[in-house]
């Protein structure tokens, strides 16, 4: 297999799985040496086209704007643009010091992500052009570079570029553009650890560890010393003499290990070091876990023990700023997923995501199938090398995370193509021997040419069909088949509900389903020919800040009452059309049964007593709850109660006003303290609720907002509320102190949320 085809013009582009296309993982968060790694994420300077002679050394930058990365090309509002707004070729330029410790060294420029090619030039001269705007790249300049100040500059395209994955016809998300992940110097000896792979074994029985160490101009004579650490404390060490690209560091045995799983996701590290006489030349480090997961003849199983997933898919979008979001809100989604949807597993839907999505999923416990880019088009044979490469820079990239459970090396909802999903099975196999892989076809391709190991298939239908294949799992569902917005009446959030809740019982009534990964959790960004016309696909089960809809209320009671009571009404009270679509409410509870009362003059008097509808979900271990309100309360109206008991006895309580009245208007940031990094976010959560804390699904005032301090506003302003919520994001400065945000309800006041920002340790270069 010839790695290097999607090569476009360069010797310098770094490629393959040993010649360091991950020196991530070591940046932030694991202690690398000190100096290798040197962040290049703040004094850049960005102009939204590209002058001629604008690669130069020299070239007058005053025309340029001061930006941070992650960056996007172009900041729109949440809906309703064009996306060729953001359809252009920037410039991108920044400064760099090389110090004077580099001499001798070798020298690196790695860049996360961006969208969707970036032709580099160092102090003037092509370095070359990567094409995709979702994996690493990373460019060797040790040639380029001199002792003291160097000139990067690049060209970033974000043209829909039918030459590379997923462009070429149409496809159902937003892409957006710029420099949207972090850029690091790395500064590395001669001879260097390129890569990582982590590959525990027979963890259920006879825990043992293969550390695959890639090193770079590697030579006989130098040695790979691997300690395994638990937090700081070394618990077992291997070496071996360096033989070759690929250096296998053997623990026969190891002491007492714990299990990675969803409940206790333990963390281990690795740390390589690369010796010679007795120095050390280079060290680098890798997060992992100790797990078993597989997909087996009857479902899914983690660490021995069957486990039915229950996911949903993620975009990576966010609104007014794509994908230009930093570490922060990266993580808060996995967060939201693991503690606020209490699902499993997530789906990087449909494109390899954010190392610290990834992180924090590996941190909290929450499983991935990761895939490469791509949306039903197939390109030529030249986009197909471009495809096969991704597979290796996403496996490359993520084969340490604990969290993935599977490779998805198809593109999504394509054709069968035997050749080319042959070899793409064949590299996921050949780099990492310890997953599975799957290939996303749609529901109509039931007989496709099952060339992976888990047949993985999006299954609109329903019922749902008996399943076909051995290790089948439902990728998507739901989705275009029933979009929501968070302003549709009662009877389509009911069935909204319903859907997402049948199709995991269904999955729960058969072992060979290994689960479900609903389509979606956010609602995302799209397409004109997709979506509601306002480029939106309504799809997700929360909106576009991540807010929930009713669907949510599903997810999030499917977990032990011991872990957390859930009481969640799926419906809002404040009716909307008429009773007359609103006949039957459903209640999404771990409880074992629940009341509900309505206010009357003399006191709350109690209409219905139910217990968890079986016949509509009879596999589900929290069956959702079903309200007969035609033959109860009828067209009676008033504040409701709903009480959960469990064991008979009270658990929890919900109140919802039947008054119609806007009364409160909420505003809460995620976060207290930002670093002062230029990048780091949190988001502002905006919400007009009644008397008793519920959302007023129609409140759609303009909320003016007004931000001091050393910060900046990522939203719109005045921000028109939608369903009653909405967020912005308030996105930090470089320099530390104060900020305070004022939002002002037209009529129901002004509320402040205020913001430390603590000084961020200077970048070097
Ligand atoms: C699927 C596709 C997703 C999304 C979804 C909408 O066919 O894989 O990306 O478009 O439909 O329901």
């Amino acid at each position: 297999m010839d790695r290097r085809t999607f090569m476009q013009t360069t010797g310098t582009l770094v490629a393959g799985v040993a010649l360091g296309a991950r020196a991530f993982a070591a940046a932030d968060g694991f202690a690398a040496p000190a100096g290798r790694i040197l962040p290049m994420n703040r004094g850049w300077r960005f102009l939204p086209s590209v002058p001629a002679g604008s690669h130069a050394a020299n070239f007058d930058e005053t025309a340029m704007a001061r930006v941070t990365v992650p960056h996007t090309n172009k900041t729109l509002p949440w809906h309703n643009f064009d996306d060729k707004d953001y359809e252009f070729v920037s410039l991108y330029r920044r400064k760099f010091r090389v110090p004077a410790s580099a001499a001798g060294k070798r020298v690196f420029i790695d860049f996360e992500g961006a969208m969707t090619a970036t032709t580099a030039y160092v102090n003037g001269q092509r370095l070359g052009e990567y094409k995709g705007g979702y994996t690493p790249f990373s460019f060797e300049v040790t040639g380029q570079v001199k002792p003291g100040e160097n000139q990067l500059s690049l060209e970033v395209d974000a043209t829909e570029r039918a030459d590379i994955p997923p462009f070429g016809n149409v496809i159902d998300y937003l892409t957006f553009g710029g420099l949207y992940r972090e850029v690091a110097l790395r500064i590395v000896p001669q001879s260097f650890v390129a890569n990582i792979a982590v590959r525990p074994k027979s963890v259920l029985t006879k825990p043992a560890l293969d550390v695959v160490c890639f090193t770079d101009r590697g030579k006989t004579g130098q040695t790979l010393e691997v300690h395994l650490e638990d937090g700081s404390k070394v618990v077992a060490t291997a070496n071996a003499p360096v033989a070759g690209l690929e250096t296998k560091v053997s623990f026969a045995k190891l002491p007492k290990i714990t299990l990675w799983d969803l409940d206790r996701p333990k963390l281990y590290t690795v740390r390589v070091r690369l010796i010679e006489n007795g120095a050390v030349l280079d060290e680098d480090t890798r997060c992992f876990g100790f797990r078993h997961a597989e997909f087996t003849e009857n479902g899914f199983e983690l660490n021995g023990k069957p486990l039915k997933l229950r996911g949903l898919n993620r975009h990576q979008t966010f609104p007014f700023v794509g994908q230009a979001m930093a570490k922060r809100a990266q993580r808060r989604d996995a967060w939201i997923l693991k503690n606020e949807l209490h699902v499993n597993i997530v789906r990087t839907s449909h494109y390899p995501q954010s190392r610290h999505f990834l992180d924090a999923c590996d941190q909290l416990g929450l499983l991935v199938l990761e895939e490469i880019p791509g949306w039903q088009h197939i390109g030529d044979a030249a986009w197909k090398d471009i495809a096969v490469d991704n597979v290796e820079r996403m496996i490359t990239r993520d084969w340490n995370h604990p969290a993935i459970v599977l490779w998805g090396v198809r593109i999504n909802e394509s054709k069968d193509d035997h050749d080319f999903y042959t070899r793409t099975n064949a590299l996921a196999h050949s780099l990492d021997p310890t997953r599975q892989t799957g290939g996303i076809r749609t529901g109509d391709n039931y007989k496709s040419e099952f060339l992976e190991d888990v047949f993985t298939i999006n299954d609109f239908g329903w019922p749902l069909r008996a399943p076909s294949h051995p290790r089948q799992l439902n990728t998507e569902f739901c989705g275009h088949m029933f979009p929501t917005k968070p302003i549709d009446n009662n009877e389509r959030q009911t069935e909204h509900f319903i859907r997402h809740a049948r199709m995991h019982d269904a999955v729960l009534s058969d072992p060979h389903y290994s689960g479900a990964i609903g389509w979606c959790a956010f609602d995302y960004n799209t397409h004109n020919n997709f979506g509601s016309g306002d480029r939106i696909c309504y799809h997700g089960v929360m909106d576009i800040f991540r807010l929930p809809k009713p669907a949510a209320a599903f997810y999030r009671s499917q977990i032990a009452p011991e872990k957390e009571i859930v009481l969640e009404p799926a419906f809002h009270w404040a009716i909307g059309d008429s009773n007359e679509h609103f006949d039957t409410a459903m209640i999404a509870s771990n409880c074992e049964r629940v009341r509900l009362y309505l206010k009357r003059p003399e006191g709350w008097k109690q209409f219905a007593e139910v217990e968890p509808d079986r016949k509509q979900f009879p596999h589900l271990k929290y069956a959702p709850f079903t309200v007969d309100l035609k033959n109860t309360i009828g067209w009676d109206w008033g504040d409701l109660k709903i009480e959960g008991y469990i064991g008979g006895e009270l658990k929890a309580t919900r109140t919802l006003s039947g008054q119609g009245v806007d009364r409160e208007f909420v505003v809460t940031a995620d976060d207290t303290e930002l670093s002062a990094d230029g990048a780091d976010v949190t988001r502002v959560v905006l919400k007009v609720t009644d008397e008793f804390g519920n959302v007023r699904p129609f409140a759609n005032d303009a909320i003016v907002l007004k931000l001091a301090g050393p910060a900046d506003l990522i939203g719109d302003n005045p921000f028109a509320l939608f369903g009653g919520v909405g967020a912005v994001w308030i996105r930090a400065r470089d320099t530390a102190g104060t900020v305070t945000l004022t939002a002002t309800h037209p009529r129901l006041g002004t509320k402040t949320v205020t913001l430390k920002i603590a000084a961020a340790v200077p970048e070097s270069v």
